[in-house]
């Protein structure tokens, strides 16, 4: 499973890049919006530093302009991927960028349906939001676990993101149903590789370190 970054944050997109683990970035106007910065040279840096692709989001709700703005941002560099709201609109986003090759993920998935229609109109990637599922008592990976038997049925080759997840077991989940990738918040990339007996064994390891005669 690949495993993106759900942030916009530039230390934090530096720290993954440096453990040898960021497969990519996930980007929405929320998390940009949090980072206090201008928008263009933000999301230039963040294309330089990361190896994979980054999707960054239209925010226009007319077809023709979520059209400029895309080619807009697929001229800045090869890993733009444009991250488009599934709708009748979002659509022909879709379709017109799938034939001109530029990438797309289609966000704000919250039904194996939206997921099957983007796929056809040539998504690279759909991302279902399993925590804003689970937030009104629905089962996020449920949905996930829908999407991946339906892709499967029909050889679609587009990618299943798993989006708003907020803890490990959401990752893990991830992995048990194939998912292609699962974008993560920061603190929850470090919440998967804490184990207490993993700390516990250090502290006995050093312990015993310390009585060896050396
Ligand atoms: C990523 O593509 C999504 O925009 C993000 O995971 C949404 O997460 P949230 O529901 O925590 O805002």
């Amino acid at each position: 499973m690949k495993i993106f970054l759900d942030t916009a944050n530039l230390d934090q997109i530096k720290q993954a890049v440096d453990y040898g683990i960021l497969d990519g970035v996930t980007t929405n106007p929320s998390l940009i919006s949090k980072e206090n910065q201008e928008f263009m040279p933000l999301i230039k840096e963040i294309l330089a530093i990361v190896p994979g692709p980054v999707s960054v989001e239209v925010t226009a709700t007319d077809a023709e302009e979520m059209i400029e703005q895309a080619k807009k941002y697929a001229e800045l560099s090869h890993n733009v991927v444009i991250k488009v709201p599934i709708n009748l609109e979002g659509l022909r986003v879709v379709k017109t960028l799938t034939d001109l090759e530029i990438k797309t993920n289609v966000t704000l998935i919250f039904s194996s349906p939206q997921a099957l229609l983007a796929a056809k109109a040539g998504a690279t990637y759909v991302s279902p939001f399993v925590g804003r599922i689970d937030d009104i008592s629905g089962s996020g990976m449920g949905l996930v676990e829908e999407i991946v038997q339906v892709f499967y049925n029909y050889a679609i080759e587009t990618e299943i993101i798993v989006a708003s997840i907020r803890h490990p077991v959401h990752f893990v989940q991830a992995a048990m149903m194939g998912a292609d990738v699962a974008t993560v918040p920061f603190s929850t990339l470090e919440k998967l590789l804490k184990h207490p007996l993993t700390d516990i064994g250090m502290e006995r390891f050093l312990k015993d370190w310390e009585k060896v005669k050396k």
